[in-house]
């Protein structure tokens, strides 16, 4: 199993909580993050005591999305670490159900995330935006073919390649999250929607949210292979000299 300082787990019951926890970055998100939450859902799925995973942030930032240092390392050494992308296949693979609680920023991986989700709750504060091409980079996470499905082509082309930013209302009228609810209230609705979940039969949990996913994404071999399509072309673009351009501008603008 994997640590992190930045990477926080409990258990409420039969809830397995994960939050990410690096406040000073806006949950900005590292390889060791990653390798940390793949263990905690790998482990949660192993566990016949847990039924459900949440995923939660900090308040004010479910996510800045990946660490744009890491990405500028990686660009510069041509090495993408494997953990962002083992996390995605466990976020793909799981077979209990994802209740994730979002407060404020859900960028890039922060979004993608979610369309992992079975139910999403999030705060009036909260900002959905993914800036891939502005950083030289493509959807990642299954999300060229998930948010197509669940939105339609031109709100997910607006969404991860114009970069538009979604407010929380338009992310529940596209079908993203369940619920708007006030900052304070994220925690607790997320909560109390796991705990609901977590007493219901397991195997008619199971085999539900089975059918449900199957129905909406067609299959989890096709999220699967597209992730790794998705990937592929990831790699390729992040030693091109625009993702480079665009790494230096952010790095630039911080100091
Ligand atoms: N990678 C690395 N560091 C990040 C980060 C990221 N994705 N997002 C935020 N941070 C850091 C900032 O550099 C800053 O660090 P510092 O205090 O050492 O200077 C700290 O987190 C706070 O962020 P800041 O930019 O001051 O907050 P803000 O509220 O003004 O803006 C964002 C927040 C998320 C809009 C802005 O930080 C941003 O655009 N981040 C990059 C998002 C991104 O492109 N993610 C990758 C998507 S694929």
């Amino acid at each position: 199993m994997s640590s992190s300082d930045h990477i926080a787990t409990h258990r409420a019951g039969a809830v397995s909580v994960v939050r990410m926890n690096r406040p000073d970055k806006k949950n900005a998100l590292t390889a060791e993050m990653y390798a940390a939450m793949t263990a905690a859902l790998t482990a949660g799925e192993a566990d016949e005591a847990i039924a459900v995973h949440v995923l939660l942030g900090v308040p004010g930032a479910f996510s800045a999305g990946n660490d744009v240092e890491d990405f500028a390392r990686a660009a510069a050494t041509g090495r993408l670490g494997l953990e962002v992308i083992d996390f995605l296949v466990a976020l793909a693979s799981l077979d209990k159900p994802l209740v994730c609680g979002v407060d404020g920023l859900a960028i890039g991986i922060g979004t993608t995330a979610l369309l992992h989700a079975d139910l999403v709750y999030a705060s009036d504060r909260s900002l959905f935006r993914t800036p891939f091409l502005d950083l030289g980079l493509v959807p990642e996470g299954g999300s060229s073919l998930l948010a197509p499905r669940l939105m339609g082509h031109p709100l997910a082309f607006e969404l991860l390649c114009l970069g538009a930013g979604f407010d929380a209302a338009r992310a529940a009228q596209v079908g993203m999250i369940n619920r708007v609810v006030g900052a304070e209230e994220v925690e607790p609705a997320a909560m109390e929607a796991a705990t609901a979940l977590a007493a219901k039969p397991r195997g008619a949990l199971a085999a539900a949210r089975r059918l449900l996913r199957s129905g909406h994404v067609t299959s989890r071999e096709d999220v699967l292979t597209r992730i790794a399509e998705e990937a592929k072309e990831f790699a390729r673009r992040l030693a091109s000299p625009e993702a480079a351009a665009a790494f230096a501008a952010f790095m630039t603008r911080k100091k």
